[in-house]
């Protein structure tokens, strides 16, 4: 396709989407006496983007073969919001509409809303309901708040595991689940596989759809959604592993990359419960990238490092993507960027001005070096910030400028727990901690060798726990005193009835960077 004819292939799409409000009701009518063969609803429910007044609820319909007919109509979907878990003081009822260019996907941006309240929801089509979801708001933004609970997870394989730490998410008294990415998998490894994939490597709207049935039919994830709100990033693999805005692995055309990542972020919003802002322009571009207060305990921000960042250094010729690198000048390039200059702008304005006591700055992979010593210099993981080190360097630059303390990254992809000291220069004692790194294992996904990882755990004195052979998530609690990471895992791969034990426990203390065993 011609430059011309993909931009304007992209800009008609926006306008479809942009011409279709959520809310409208007109295209629809009423038929609440609809009878329904099989579930409409079997992909269950979410939460997400909780404000204090405000929560994005989500659903998707799904048709049977008997119902195979409906799936060319626009649907009224009805939402209740009730205030008790028994359903009988309903706070709310809308009706959203739905049809086929959204694949059915239902997302009710609900307001006027409590603060810090407990919400039950469910959604009905003519004589269908959905399961009940629970969710819960912010607090006010001047509130004193005492706890804030989340779980931080990521990197979900479906073939590589049972998702038993969603089941014990599920359980827990959290306020959100902070997802940062690889929420799908695109491709497989026969040799990890302990049940498979449907369908090839999604390329297609219809692909991708299709794979985020098979893992939304999970219902351990589900159960997770259910239960709490989501606050929700993506990495690479919702589209292709380890893609970089328009460039992936095999060097395909970026104009056709673009249309495969197009279809991927649509399939993406419509599984998840994001909203869709007045500035999106879908698919063509999605802005993911937000910030959350809560009360005045903490400022949150999820940050996007796949939909603008600078390819990566020093790529392979043949096949591109992550790799490791030495000896690459391409590292100390001050133009590269991990966030894109706008993002990056947006984070180091708002960053700098935060008056929140705790500043998480989530992201989805990891920022503390991982490299290791060879004979011909160090060798870096060029596709997490070791191979932007510039764009990690003028990060850490800003919390030191804006004389920032109780910085906490949080972050997930490298499928490892990792808790780190950040500096300004990596790994020298003479360079002040500046701040504090959490990273997550994965839910499912397999983990560096044990060689490996013992060989870089003991190649960066920062690395205080670098343990890749557990899967599992990680408990965050913070409170005014401290930030309290425990990570909560099972071996390898996760079964359905395995429980999670904590690995270890670390801390961060008001005031002073860098975690502490506990
Ligand atoms: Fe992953």
């Amino acid at each position: 396709m011609q430059r011309r004819e993909f931009s304007q292939h992209l800009q008609r799409s926006a306008i479809a989407l942009a011409l279709s409000p959520w809310f409208s009701a007109a295209a629809a009518p009423a038929d609440k006496s609809r009878a329904w063969r099989s579930n409409p609803f079997a992909l269950g429910v979410a939460s997400g983007r909780p404000r204090a007044d405000s929560v994005v609820l989500w659903t998707r319909l799904l048709f049977g073969d008997e119902d195979r007919a409906v799936g060319t109509e626009a649907l009224r979907v009805q939402v209740e919001v009730f205030a008790d878990a028994a359903m009988k003081r309903r706070v709310q009822t809308t009706e959203v509409v739905t049809d086929e260019a959204r694949g059915h996907s239902v997302h009710a941006h609900v307001q006027r809303l409590q603060p810090s309240t407990d919400y039950w929801y469910r959604f009905s089509q003519g004589d269908a309901h959905s399961t009940v979801g629970h969710t819960r708001t912010a607090p006010a933004l001047n509130a004193d708040v005492r706890e804030l609970r989340v779980a931080l997870s990521s990197c979900q394989h479906y073939e590589q595991g049972q998702f038993i730490a969603h089941a014990e998410i599920a359980k827990e008294k959290l306020d959100f689940v902070l997802f940062m990415g690889d929420y799908i998998y695109e491709s497989s490894n026969a040799q990890y596989a302990i049940r498979k994939h449907n369908g090839e490597e999604p390329k297609t709207l219809a692909q991708y759809r299709e794979r985020y049935e098979q893992y939304k039919r999970d219902p351990m994830l589900q159960a997770a959604h259910a239960a709490h709100p989501g606050v929700l990033m993506w990495d690479d693999h919702e589209v292709v592993n380890d893609y970089a805005n328009d460039q992936d692995r095999n060097y395909t055309d970026p104009q056709q990359l673009l249309l495969r990542r197009a279809a991927a972020y649509q399939a993406y919003f419509e599984h998840q419960p994001v909203l869709l802002g007045p500035d999106a322009n879908i698919p063509s571009n999605m802005r993911l990238y937000d910030q959350l207060s809560w009360g005045k305990l903490a400022d949150v921000w999820t940050l996007d490092c796949r939909q603008y960042r600078s390819a990566q250094a020093c790529r392979d010729p043949v096949r591109g993507g992550g790799r490791m690198v030495v000896q690459c000048d391409e590292l100390t390039d001050a133009s590269r960027t991990m966030l894109g200059h706008a993002q990056e702008r947006w984070l180091t304005d708002s960053l700098s001005q935060s008056k929140r006591q705790w500043k998480l700055v989530a992201q989805a992979t990891q920022i503390s070096s991982t490299s290791i010593p060879t004979p011909v210099g160090r060798s870096y993981w060029n596709d997490a910030w070791d191979g932007y080190p510039e764009a990690r360097k003028r990060l850490l630059q800003t919390v030191v400028d804006a004389k920032l303390k109780n910085v906490v990254t949080l972050g997930g992809d490298v499928h490892c727990n990792v808790a780190a000291n950040l500096r300004l220069e990596p790994n020298n004692p003479q360079s002040p901690i500046v701040a504090s790194e959490f990273v997550t294992t994965s839910i499912t996904s397999r983990g560096l060798g044990d060689k490996p990882a013992a060989v870089i755990r003991e190649s960066n004195a920062d690395l205080l726990h670098y343990r890749s052979d557990e899967r599992g998530y990680s408990l965050i609690t913070v409170t005014p005193s401290e930030v309290r990471c425990d990570f909560r895992t099972t071996k390898f791969p996760a079964g359905s009835e395995a429980g999670l034990k904590t690995q270890a426990s670390y801390v961060v203390k008001n005031g002073k960077a860098g975690p502490q065993a506990v």
